[in-house]
């Protein structure tokens, strides 16, 4: 009965149909050495052979490929424990499952594998259709991604601050008894804690994990680790990392006066601006702030007052620039005051407030 089943089988392959007979299961699957393997599976029949299916039916798989050398059962419903694999089938022959867990696989247990169903009655079918199970000795580094407004960041690329990023890690998920583990951690440490919002999420084939944040200047240079945790005979865990570059405008303008301290009238006296942004390629501005307004006295890091006398006393203003503040249209400065003071001898000093 078994071969008319076949031989009709056959025939239709032959005209391009599958006679109602076709089966749904993955190419092929990754499997961790020492966990299980799960494989989803569902079959159909051809209408003719309704009847004959009932929850009676066995479920068998096999080892190896259909007319191709040897193949042997590694798992029979009828007798679950006694095939070449210890395992649990799903669902029931009716609702035309044939999902299958084996535990414990190993390296040995590699290759391709094939369903039959045998009903009581006339039908008594291998489907041909295989699924590769790999083995894998060691399971793989998650994938730690960066998105800025849904669009991946290349690695090398710089997010701008105040920008809102998403950055992403994932790992496969594998068949195991204890379910993988997704940690984040940051250097410098504190990131993590800043107004980071987490949510994971996992659908059929992955595991999720989002952090999603503001960008600030803080985060240039920082790195964020991923890790995934297995929980299989011995504990083990895979990290992936990313760092961020971040374009942001000038921060802590500071000045200061050199040399600080007294200075005898007609020395020299220079004071120097600096500021930290990236890029770092910074225009300065020195600007003397008169009654009225602000003076431009010279652009550049330096300015340089040869020949003191008692008129350059005041305050004074130095602005930084990079692209990202010419972009923002802001302005950064910050102030120093030159105080001169007219002493008993006629020297002079400054005095830096
Ligand atoms: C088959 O069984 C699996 C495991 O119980 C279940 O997730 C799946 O939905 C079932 N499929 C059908 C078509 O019933
Ligand atoms: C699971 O999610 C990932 C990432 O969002 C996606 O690439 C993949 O196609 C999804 N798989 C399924 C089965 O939905
Ligand atoms: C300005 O002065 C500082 C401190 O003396 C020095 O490091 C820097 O190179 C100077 N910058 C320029 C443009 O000369
Ligand atoms: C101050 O003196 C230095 C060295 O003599 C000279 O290079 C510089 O041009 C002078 N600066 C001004 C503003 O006169
Ligand atoms: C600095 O000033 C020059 C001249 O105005 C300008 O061409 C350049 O783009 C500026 N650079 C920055 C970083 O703002």
């Amino acid at each position: 009965m078994e071969i008319s089943v076949t031989f009709l089988l056959t025939g239709c392959l032959i005209q391009g149909v599958f006679c109602g007979f076709n089966i749904n299961l993955p190419e092929r699957v990754e499997a961790l050495e020492g966990s299980c393997v799960f494989i989803p599976c569902t079959f159909d029949i051809d209408q003719k052979y309704e009847q004959d299916l009932t929850d009676s039916a066995k479920r068998i798989w096999y080892k190896g490929i259909l007319y191709q050398g040897k193949t042997t059962v590694v798992f029979d419903s009828s007798s679950p424990d006694t095939g070449l694999f210890r395992g649990e089938i799903f669902g029931t022959p009716t609702e035309k499952n044939c999902t299958i867990r084996f535990n414990n696989v190993e390296q040995k247990d590699k290759g391709s594998y094939y369903f039959r169903l045998e009903t009581n009655g006339r039908l008594k079918l291998s489907y041909p259709k295989t699924i590769e199970i790999v083995i894998i000795d060691s399971p793989p580094k998650p994938t730690v991604s960066l998105f800025e407004d849904q669009e991946k960041v290349k690695e090398e690329m710089e997010v701008m601050e105040g920008s809102s990023v998403n950055l992403r890690c994932s790992t496969k998920i594998f068949c195991s008894s204890r379910p993988a583990v997704l940690t984040w951690s940051s250097s410098p440490e504190h990131l993590l804690k800043e107004s980071v919002t987490q949510q994971q999420r996992q659908n059929e084939t992955e595991l999720i994990s989002d952090l999603i944040f503001t960008v600030t200047h803080r985060h240039h240079s920082a790195t964020f680790t991923c890790t995934v945790t297995h929980q299989l005979q011995k504990k083990i865990m895979k990290q992936e990392y990313r760092t961020l570059h971040v374009q942001y405008a000038p921060k802590s303008t500071s000045a200061h006066v050199s040399p600080s301290g007294f200075v005898l009238e007609g020395r020299s006296v220079t004071l120097s601006c600096s500021s930290d942004a990236n890029p770092p390629e910074l225009n300065y501005t020195w600007y003397r702030d008169t009654e009225e307004h602000l003076k431009p006295v010279q652009t550049g890091q330096n300015l340089t007052i040869n020949n003191t006398d008692p008129t350059h006393s005041g305050r004074y203003v130095c602005t930084a620039q990079n692209t990202i503040i010419s972009k923002l249209d802001l302005s950064i400065y910050t102030t120093i005051y030159i105080h001169m003071v007219k002493m008993f001898d006629g020297e002079l000093f400054f005095e830096e407030w």
